[in-house]
């Protein structure tokens, strides 16, 4: 552990991370498995799971440096759209990385958590993630949001409709509704907002991504696929991260 750790700390320094100003909150768009096995000449499922291994890497690199609270965008709302093999590929894949992975989690202080609705799952996946986030719960280290059938619009909407039962029924009353009220009510409730998001694979998009928790989140558009972005890449980004002047509209 300590050995790995001074690993990783070499690789920060390297990059000129400052490890006392990290990012609490880091959000990430894994975008490009796709593209990275196309030009392979491979099927995007390799990608897929290329993609896996690039998630285990960051994750521990991320709970292990310190990151506080870790949000990955696995699978969209919109990813329903693709053909019914690659979903229940990126299905397969998510069931494996849980069963393979929760008990180093689980070691390691992580906390697993989804943002999204999960009840349109697979059972499979749903039975899985439901082992994983009980195992986890009592855990006091870095939270990782796999968010899962997650877009921020129909997050927004979930929050409105629940604030306006909770006002229906009278335990929340409409004068005591603000933004701090409302973000409660997102599946990201009582977490910090996104610092930082990355987005890898050389697109420019929010792609419909924690849109209200983005709000003044930096953001970081990195060049490589999502399957070649490895711990240096992530160093940069960091780094780029600590370059930035951070105003939230002030001067
Ligand atoms: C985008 O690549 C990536 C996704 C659809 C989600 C990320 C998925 C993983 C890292 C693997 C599965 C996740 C878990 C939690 C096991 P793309 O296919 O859109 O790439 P492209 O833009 O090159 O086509």
């Amino acid at each position: 552990m300590k050995k790995e750790l001074n690993r990783l700390q070499a690789v920060l320094q390297k990059n000129g991370v400052d490890t006392t100003r990290l990012p609490v909150h880091v959000a990430i768009i894994m975008d490009g498995n796709g593209r990275w096995a196309e030009r392979r000449g491979l099927p995007r499922a390799y990608g897929h799971r290329k993609g896996v291994e690039r998630l285990c890497d960051i994750t521990r690199m991320s709970s292990d440096i310190g990151i506080k609270v870790l949000t990955l965008y696995a699978f969209s709302t919109e990813n329903w759209k693709r053909p019914f093999e690659e979903i229940d590929c990126l299905m397969d894949l998510l069931v494996e990385f849980l069963r393979k992975k929760t008990e180093e989690l689980h070691e390691n202080g992580v906390i697993i958590r989804t943002l999204g609705n999960c009840s349109q799952l697979p059972g499979r996946a749903q039975d899985e993630l439901e082992l994983s986030i009980d195992k986890t719960r009592q855990n006091t280290g870095m939270i990782l949001n796999l968010a899962l059938n997650y877009g921020g619009r129909s997050e927004i909407v979930a929050s409105v409709k629940k604030i306006c039962s909770g006002v229906m029924e009278g335990s929340i009353r409409l004068e005591d509704i603000d933004e701090m009220k409302f973000s409660d009510h997102l599946y990201t409730g009582g977490l910090p907002d996104p610092d930082v998001v990355i987005r890898t694979g050389g697109e420019y998009r929010l792609s419909n991504f924690l849109l209200y928790q983005a709000a003044y989140s930096e953001m970081i558009f990195a060049k490589p696929l999502w399957p070649d972005f490895d711990e240096n890449e992530y160093a940069k980004a960091l780094k780029e991260f600590q370059n930035r002047k951070r105003k939230y509209g002030a001067i």
